[in-house]
């Protein structure tokens, strides 16, 4: 999908026209005639959100009248929801290049409408040998907006859609070290300092985890390190963004039984949101210290897999007796957060992972299992954030009661808990590592790939997440007043 910023005189424009239309406005100002106007207010008096479509052959009217009372964050994912709506209606009607206007519409408003009618204009066709049809060109009305400020949005729309393709690729086209040049090939573009640590290197450092997980392998682990640090940082110490890089997830020796294997392709899905909120930062030069610590392997079950009862030493030094080979995330993680606590001395780590089938179970595919230590200031923000820009964050307990279920006793902690609790057990695993400093965990499972479509998420990857972190960073300043 191209944009173009132009002026758009909505009564006179030659081509097919998306009309955004707010509060009460003049019948004079719209680009209808008065029988159409007649008809749009009998539609608005039934419902105000709705759809309608002028058919003007050769081109059509689409106007999208929106219910702007309502708060603002609701609107604007009503506006995201409908511009998924009114893209179905484009693809049915051909009309796939548009003009972009509105009368009673804030660029806030706007903007949330051009991000759903992107975000849902994303489908994964790599493979397929018959393209699909897309929107092709949405000229916006340059009255809305600047350039520089529209363009940054771009650029973060740009940023989920690598994110999707990346996670939505087969493990047989990303394993660790192909992901780990990707990355570092878009750092070198961007300028952004990028480490990438091979198996050697791996076992140097004694990544206890990591190297456990990837002994079933044929292939070789990564650890890359992402940091972007301009000049103008408002954090004196980084904020450390952690993903879960399982390039595939079998279980290894617990072998995930049935169709409980399908959709693990998406396992790095934690990784690639790290990795794409810290090159959207970049993108749009945030003044924030961000380093992102991605952990890479698959989770196979090889002659020389790790196995349950194993007792592994981690980075820290920490003992972990294996319970289950299928908890293998946080084994990476635990590695990485140990990593960044040890070598960047952060303000705030923060990590991203499809950690646990319990959080899908406990609130569905509609936001993120959220747990925090030591971090209340930075948690009420991304929670605030999560609202705004609706990918939301549920908040889950870490009493302290939860750490006894991880004690184990052979090593120092255990890798499961009981049945009950396994997302929070899961976290309380991480925070260990992560010590005194302040640590959110974001147990993703539910939302970075989608079975069925959800709105403006087509079915597949979803990039979730990196709008709450890119928001996060641009309000970050708040943290230190
Ligand atoms: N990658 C899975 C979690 C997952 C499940 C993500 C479903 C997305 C959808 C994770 O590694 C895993 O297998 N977790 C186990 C943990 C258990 C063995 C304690 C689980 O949730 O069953
Ligand atoms: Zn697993
Ligand atoms: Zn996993």
């Amino acid at each position: 999908m191209n944009y173009e910023l132009t002026q758009i005189s909505p009564k006179t424009y030659e081509g097919n026209l998306i009309f955004l239309l707010g509060g009460d406005v003049a019948e004079r100002n719209l680009p209808l005639g008065k029988k159409e106007a007649e008809l749009l207010r009998e539609r608005r008096a039934e419902k105000k959100d709705c759809i309608v479509r002028f058919d003007r052959l050769p081109y059509y009217t689409y106007i999208v009248s929106f219910d702007s009372e309502k708060p603002a964050a609701e609107c604007q994912e009503l506006l995201r929801r409908s511009a998924d709506a009114l893209r179905n209606m484009m693809i049915a009607d051909k009309a796939t290049d548009a003009g972009l206007s509105g009368e009673g519409v804030i660029p806030e408003e706007m903007i949330a409408f051009i991000e759903g009618l992107t975000l849902s204009d994303y489908s994964f066709d790599r493979y397929k040998t018959k393209q699909p049809e897309h929107i092709g060109t949405l000229a916006v009305d340059s009255r809305f907006f600047a350039t520089d400020e529209f363009e940054s949005n771009c650029k973060l729309w740009n940023r989920i859609f690598w994110c999707r393709e990346w996670v939505n690729l087969p493990v047989q086209d990303l394993k660790a070290a192909q992901f780990a040049d990707e990355l570092a090939s878009i750092a070198s573009d961007l300028g952004v300092s990028c480490t990438v640590f091979n198996k050697r290197q791996i076992e140097s450092l004694r990544m206890g985890g990591l190297l456990a997980v990837n002994r079933g392998s044929v292939d070789e682990p990564r650890f890359v390190v992402l940091e972007y640090k301009p000049a103008n940082a408002v954090n004196s110490k980084p904020l450390a963004l952690v993903g879960k890089g399982i390039m595939y997830d079998t279980g290894g020796l617990n072998i995930k039984p049935d169709d409980y294997m399908q959709e693990m392709k998406s396992d790095m899905a934690g990784a690639a949101t790290m990795a794409s909120a810290l090159f959207a930062a970049a993108d749009n030069e945030l003044p924030v210290h961000v380093v992102a610590l991605l952990p890479m392997t698959d989770n196979r079950p090889g002659f020389n897999a790790y196995a349950a009862d194993d007792i592994l030493s981690m980075y820290d030094g920490t003992t972990v007796e294996v319970i289950n080979t299928d908890a293998e995330g946080r084994l990476i993680l635990a590695d990485a957060i140990a990593y960044a606590v040890k070598n960047y001395d952060p303000e705030l780590i923060i990590d991203a992972a499809t950690l646990t089938g319990a959080a899908v179970r406990a609130i569905s595919t509609f936001g993120i299992a959220a747990m925090q230590q030591n971090a209340d200031n930075p948690y009420n923000l991304l929670n605030i954030v999560g609202n705004q820009v609706y990918e939301r964050l549920v908040q889950f307990p870490f009493w302290k009661e939860y750490d006894e279920l991880i004690k184990s006793e052979v090593a120092d902690i255990k890798n499961c808990g009981i049945a009950q609790a396994g997302t929070i057990t899961a976290g309380k695993f991480l925070a260990h590592f992560a010590k005194e400093v302040p640590y959110i965990h974001l147990d993703i499972a539910g939302v970075a790939y989608f079975s069925k479509k959800q709105h403006y998420y087509n079915v597949g990857a979803s990039g979730y997440g990196i709008r709450l972190l890119y928001a996060f960073m641009q309000t970050y300043d708040l943290l230190n007043k």
